[in-house]
Order: C-alpha cells, then structure tokens, then sequence
C-alpha cells in the first residue's frame, strides 16, 4: 500500500533522523554526559555529582594506604584515591609490570562501582620515582637550589613524571614548597632554598611534571598521559616553624606569612598545580589542617585555587594533642576548613562513617561535601583519568633510563658548591690531578648509595648501602682517573693511614645518616657525625685533602676548615655520584651558589640572608670557581 508504503519510508527515514541526532547529541540519550570527553569539564562535573550519593561522594573524599587497599575495598567503599606512603610497594623491588598490575587491579575495582568513577594513585615521586627499584634518584630539593635553574628543574620534572608514569601511577606529592628557615629542620633538604623567590623560581618543576598549562589557564592542569598530576605542599608555613621544629609552630605576622612562606603558591597556581596539601604545622598556634581563613578564605578564595586540598597523612588526627582525640571534631574541623580529600591513610571505615554521621547532623554543610567532590571530579576529568584510566604498558621502559641518568648527573654536577680550594697554608687542590700516581678516598659516604641518595628513597627515611641502582662517589673517582692512577679506598681508616704511602691527595667523604621529617629535626648542635671530624684531622694532617660533605643541610665544620686544602658541599646527591667526580677533576666547572646560609653554630640559629644579625662562615649565594679554562 502506498500509504503504508509511504509511512514505511518514513517511518524509516524518521529513525535515521533519530540516529542520527542521538549521535550528535552525545550519551544524553543514555544519560552519562559525564563520560562524554567532548562536553566542557565543568558540564562533566556538574553532570557527575549531580547522580552522586553521599556515599559516593564521601568514598571520592577518602584516600587510603596501598596496604590498606585492594579492588574489592575500592568497589565497597567508592574509594577515591590511594598512596604509597614512603618505601611502599607491591613487591620487594617490584618491577615497572608488577607496579602496573597493581595500579590497574585497584582500577579495575573503582571502575566497578555504580558510576565507574576512576581512582587516583599517588606516591611521593620528590627526587625521582623513589619508591621504585632502579629509578633515577634525582639531587634533593636543597641541593637544586644551589643550581639556580629553573630549565633544569623543569626537565627533571619532566623525566620523573615519565618514570613515575613507567609504573602505571599519575600522581605525585610534589614539589615541596617550603621555605626552610632554619636548618635543626629535618626537612630543610625537601626545601629549595631559605630565599622565597629562590623557592618560587623552583616552580617550573610543575611545568615539568604536569605539562605548561596553556597562557590564561585557570585550575587544574595536566597536558597527556606521560605527565602526572602535581602536588605543592604543605600549605602553608611548614619550613618557618620555631626552632625548626617539624610539625611545629610557624609564628609570623599574616605579611611575613604570605611573603616568605606563601611567595610560591600563586605561581604554582598559575602553573595550573592540580592539588595542594596541607601543611602538619601551626601558624600562630592554629593547626593549619583546620584553618578555614587560610585554606578556604585565602587559597580558595583570595588565589583562585581550583583543584583540591588534600590532608597530610592522619593529618586529621593531629588536629588534636594527643593523636586522634575528639576524632569527630577533628574530621568536622579538618573538612569544613575546607581540606577535599583525605589522607586517612588506614582507617577508612571510621572516618567514611565519621563524615556521614556529621553530614546527616549538619555540622558538615552538603555544600561543603559538594563543594569537594566537584574539586577532586574536576582534577579527575581534568587529567583524562574517565578516558584513560589504566596503565600505558609502553611507558615502563622509561624507568631509570640513560638519558634521565645523564640528567640527575648534570644536576649533581650543577648542584655542587665549592667553599674552599687553597688559603691560609693550604695550597689549592682543585682540580684534582687524574694523572697522580696514587690516591687515597676516604669515609663511608665515598662508597654507599644509600648515603648519597638520603631519605625518601626507597624506604621513607632512606637507608645506607646498596638500596637502588646508581653510581657511587667512588665509582665516579675510578671513572675519572687515568688508568694509571691507583685508587685506594677505606672506609675508616687507622690513625696515621696517609702517611707515607705515596698518595698525591685524599678525597674525604663525610656526611649525614639518611632521615626523613620529625626523625631528621637536629634540636641542639647539628655536628658532624663521628668518625668524620677525627677522620678529617688525621687525614688532612698528612697529605692534602678536598673534603665532600653529603647532608640535607649545612654541619658545623668551622673547627675542621683549617685542615682542609678544599671544601665541597654536595648535598644529597642521589643516584648518580659520577656528576661530583667530573667536577673535582676539572672535567666541569663549579657553577653552584649556596640556596642556604652556612652558618658557624648552632647557636646563632635562625640566621637567614637579610637578617639583621648575619655573621655566617659562608653567605647565602657564596660559591667559587676553580678557574679551569
Ligand atoms: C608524609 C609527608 C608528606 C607526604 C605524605 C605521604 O607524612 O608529610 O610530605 O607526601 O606523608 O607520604
């Protein structure tokens, strides 16, 4: 019939129009317009939180320890987010693949629950991917500071964001922004400098591991999948604390504050720096994990911070003195301040309920809750984490590669600072001489991975011996020499060893244990450990000698000078100890200038540039050439 005809065609044509317009009006049909990569990520949000429960949006809130975890806790819990805290992984010396496969097994069970929101894994990637065997370990932050470059650092950014993303992980606690104002801190090392502006030049390092954020971008940034998500901390005052105590208290007036401890944010905002986490300390007595003028009034509202806050690890818990009293209070002061996400890291149980409980009474507002989510979904959707939330297996070769090594070793070469080469009756050393006949290297630091990489690398306080791969200082010495040199090492030698036994010169190797956070804080005299001063003396006294100092921070080493020819500061060097043997025999030149003032005691601490009170061994800036051609 053809009518009927007629109605069949159009009935037909009807539905290729409707086929048609469904393919063009993206997934509303099905009614996901969240997981439509072409919709504006503020749509997406929006879209997103509005089919939340309060429980979904809670388990987004909530970032849980890797020991903690498992798919089936993720897909339970509606888990947003987990870390590796320091040394944590999923296998002895686990492998990029075995790395990748955990990743994406907890993936695979945030992706189960209702709404298949992807997790986030993070790991404190602050001198290389160093949880991970067989990662390039980067110098320390004290120690990049002393290079006064920018473009170096924005590389090293971008080297560690490829060997973080080699083990399947797209977030990293990273760049500290602290500024260490007094060296008894036993974090001064994760500090650049004591100069603010040194500290906020040092913020291309999120250009490095996130991507630049194109001109005029506001919030949450991260260019493609060989980048990850940034994190500045802590927020705000962390390395201003009395007596460098950590976690202490940070007393200053607000314009101190946001001069010297604040001067970086607003350029790491402008970077488009996806997460800021907040810093254990107190300003004026006020736990900064529940400041709301600070975290809500001042970095959300005054510097326009888009992505989300995120807590210290049991931050929360430290609201209170003693850990985890009132833990109600805590919770509801943490997140009203306006903290997103929660490092619990263990009991997530307790504090997912706990936050429930408060919502349902009120004393956290929905807007609140609301006001979070749609942070973390932003960063989340913001990243590309919907479209690509596995692994890329590809990128696991990446891990530790030559050209990344060649990098950490022009950073340590770059990083190091020469304090003294000759003066009074000692002739100058430097360049040492590759062609001498006999040499004599000295001191545990010369010959100890684990030494020369410092905390944060592979357990949280770091360790000595062969804990990852590398080159030793002594490695670089043998490298560097002819091959005619005889190189002889002792670890601590007897009194009186030099002495005629035809060396030309010692290269002494002193320096710190590794240590990390409150483990590190040096309250009362900041000395060389022993057997180093007796080591000096003896060794100095009998033949020539550069001495090496391996530290997160300036030692008291105002008694020893006299013996030393030459004096190098080399901070924590990491993994690739050939960079200080290339300079020390004249292959590079010095280029380092001290991101911290040297002082002679303790006692005249704090002691920063442009104090009124400065009389220091060696001035902030301070660094001298050998005068090679
Ligand atoms: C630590 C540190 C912080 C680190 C976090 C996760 O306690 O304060 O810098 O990112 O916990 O390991």
């Amino acid at each position: 019939m053809k009518i009927e005809g007629s109605l069949a065609m159009g009935s037909q044509w009807a539905l290729v129009v409707l086929a048609c317009l469904c393919l063009l009006v993206p997934n509303v049909a099905m009614g996901q317009l969240y997981k439509d990569p072409r919709q504006p990520v503020e749509r997406r949000v929006n879209d997103l939180l509005s089919r939340m429960t309060l429980d979904e949006k809670i388990g987004q809130m909530t970032q849980i320890e890797r020991g903690s975890a498992s798919a089936a806790v993720i897909q339970q819990y509606k888990i947003g987010s987990v870390l590796s805290g320091g040394g944590s992984e999923p296998a002895f010396r686990a492998t990029p693949s075995q790395w990748m496969s955990m990743t994406n097994n907890f993936q695979w069970g945030a992706l189960k629950t209702r709404l298949s929101i992807p997790f986030l894994y993070g790991t404190d990637a602050v001198h290389g991917n160093n949880n991970v065997y067989g990662a390039t370990i980067f110098p320390h932050n004290i120690g990049l500071g002393c290079t006064r470059d920018p473009w170096l650092v924005r590389r090293i950014g971008s080297a560690t964001a490829l060997e973080v993303r080699a083990t399947g992980i797209s977030y990293t606690f990273a760049p500290c922004l602290a500024v260490c104002r007094d060296p008894r801190w036993g974090r001064c090392y994760e500090s650049y400098s004591e100069d603010p502006e040194v500290v906020r030049s040092m913020t291309t390092i999120i250009d490095g591991l996130q991507g630049q954020s194109p001109a005029g971008w506001r919030g949450p940034y991260l260019q493609d999948r060989r980048k990850v998500l940034a994190c500045a901390k802590h927020f705000v005052g962390d390395g201003g604390t009395f007596q460098g105590k950590d976690m202490g208290n940070t007393v200053v007036n607000y314009e101190t504050l946001v001069k010297t401890h604040m001067r970086a944010y607003p350029t790491a905002i402008a970077k488009g720096v996806s997460t800021i986490m907040v810093s254990y300390s107190s300003w004026n007595n006020q736990k900064m994990h529940a400041n709301k003028f600070l975290l809500t009034d001042v970095l959300k509202g005054r510097l326009g911070f888009k992505g989300f806050v995120i807590s210290d690890w049991d931050g929360i818990e430290r609201i209170t003195n003693p850990w985890g009293a009132n833990y109600a209070n805590s919770v509801r002061l943490g997140i009203n301040a306006g903290i997103d996400m929660v490092m619990v890291p263990k009991n997530y149980v307790t504090f997912i309920a706990t936050v429930k409980r408060l919502v349902s009474t009120g004393a956290i507002p929905m807007s609140r809750i609301n006001d979070a989510v749609t942070r973390i979904l932003r960063v989340k959707l913001q990243a590309g984490l919907f479209e690509y939330p596995y692994a890329d297996n590809s990128l696991g070769a990446y891990l530790g590669t030559l050209s990344h090594r060649a990098l950490a070793r022009e950073a340590v070469r770059k990083s190091l600072v020469l304090l003294k080469n000759g003066g009074g009756a000692k002739k100058r050393l430097l360049p040492l001489n590759k062609n001498a006949r006999r040499v004599l290297v000295v001191g545990a630091h010369a010959n100890d991975i684990g030494l020369q990489c410092g905390g944060w690398t592979m357990s949280w306080q770091g360790s000595q011996g062969a804990t990852t791969k590398g080159t030793t200082i002594l490695a670089g010495i043998r490298q560097s020499v002819s091959k005619n040199t005889e190189v002889v090492y002792q670890y601590n030698p007897p009194t009186g060893y030099a002495k005629g036994k035809g060396f030309e010169y010692a290269i002494v190797v002193v320096g710190e244990k590794p240590y990390a956070e409150i483990q590190g804080d040096n309250l009362n005299n900041l000395n060389m450990p022993s057997p180093y001063p007796a080591l000096i003396k003896d060794t100095c006294s009998n033949i020539p000698c550069v001495v090496v100092m391996i530290s997160g921070r300036p030692l008291v080493v105002e008694p020893y000078l006299g013996y030393m020819n030459a004096f190098v500061a080399a901070w924590l060097p990491g993994s690739e100890g050939r960079g200080v043997a290339e300079v020390l025999f004249g292959n590079y030149e010095f280029t380092g200038r001290l991101s911290r003032t040297w002082f002679r005691n303790v006692g005249q601490l704090p002691m920063n540039v442009g104090d009124r009170y400065y009389n220091p061994l060696f001035p902030f800036g301070f660094g001298m050439k050998m005068g090679i051609k």
